[in-house]
């Protein structure tokens, strides 16, 4: 698919132009908060969720301009998710994207402050974009399902799961669950928003919920399975790094065979849902193959 490839290269050097206008420049105060917001932000991450709303945006025949609010937003808020999951009560890690982790950096509670910054100034991107600021009602759910991506049922209702599994034994659909939450629910949100912007059919909805789910899933068990057969000099985090912490991770619990084909089953699953969409699935189809074939 190489134009898939070379559109998904468009966008990703698109939101690395877009995001610097979106963080508010150093010379404004407090300068540490947003030095260390913006630290994070610049820190060289695959943009991976900027490109499924773009992708989704696709597959419904939208132009880039109305999304992109939505994959700044969510970057943001992912940035802001990995500051606090690298914090010493979190995962306690040092590196990320192959540098010191924001609370290295700086100090922990300006991490601390930084993600919780990054998440609100996340909301305040899509509700005063102008593209979504014409039609009121999709704005106001397109913020209702990204709060609930966030929260409780989401991402950080996720990550305490995660936390709490800490030295148990749990089985896979327990895992499955965790990784629903912590990470699927966030990639969901990305191919579910560009359908409220489209207000696509009951039918185009409910297929990007399912890729979203599907591929969020897998994405989060490649993750686990990089943390073994990764290096830190290409995922820029430390390697072995689950083990180390008892943490069930997909390897560890079915082994690394049965978790690279339970990825591919879910891709395979993912690739199914997108054949009665109105646009292009070329990029869908790229980033659900990688990623469950990448190196970082
Ligand atoms: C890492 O996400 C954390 C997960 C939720 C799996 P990414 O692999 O998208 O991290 P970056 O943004 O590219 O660094
Ligand atoms: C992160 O999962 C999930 C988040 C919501 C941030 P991990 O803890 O496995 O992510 P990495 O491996 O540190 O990037
Ligand atoms: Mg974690
Ligand atoms: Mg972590
Ligand atoms: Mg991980």
């Amino acid at each position: 698919m190489p134009e898939a490839a070379s559109i998904i290269r468009s966008w990703k050097t698109r939101l690395e132009n877009l995001l610097p206008g979106y963080l508010p420049d150093s010379s404004r105060t407090p300068r540490l908060l947003l030095d260390a917001m913006r630290y994070s932000a610049f820190a060289g991450g695959k943009r991976i969720r900027p490109l499924f709303v773009y992708a989704s945006g696709r597959a419904l025949n939208l132009n880039e301009d109305a999304l992109d609010g939505i994959a700044v937003a969510i970057e943001l808020i992912h940035t802001y998710s990995l500051i606090h999951d690298d914090l010493p009560s979190m995962d306690d890690d040092d590196i990320r994207r192959g540098q010191p982790s924001c609370h290295l950096k700086y100090d922990e509670a300006t991490a601390i402050l930084a993600g919780d910054a990054l998440q609100a100034l996340a909301f305040e991107i899509i509700a005063a974009d102008p593209f979504l600021s014409i039609n009121p009602k999709q704005q106001a759910s397109i913020i209702l399902d990204l709060a609930r991506a966030c929260g409780a049922s989401g991402m950080a209702g996720g990550q305490v799961l995660d936390l709490d599994s800490l030295g148990k034994q749990i089985s896979r659909a327990e895992l499955e669950n965790i990784h629903a939450f912590k990470t699927g629910a966030l990639i969901e949100v990305c191919t579910v928003a560009p359908a409220s912007v489209a207000e696509a059919t009951d039918e185009e909805c409910a297929a990007l919920t399912r890729y979203g789910k599907l591929t969020g899933l897998a994405f989060q068990i490649f993750d686990d399975l990089l943390d073994v057969i990764g290096t830190t000099e290409l995922t820029g985090k430390p390697s072995q790094a689950d083990a180390a912490r008892a943490k069930p991770a997909f390897p560890a619990i079915i082994g690394v065979e049965k978790s690279i084909q339970r990825a591919y089953e879910l891709r395979d699953q993912a690739l199914a849902e997108l054949k009665n969409l109105p646009g292009n699935t070329d990029t869908l189809e790229w980033l659900a193959v990688y990623s469950v074939d990448r190196k970082r």
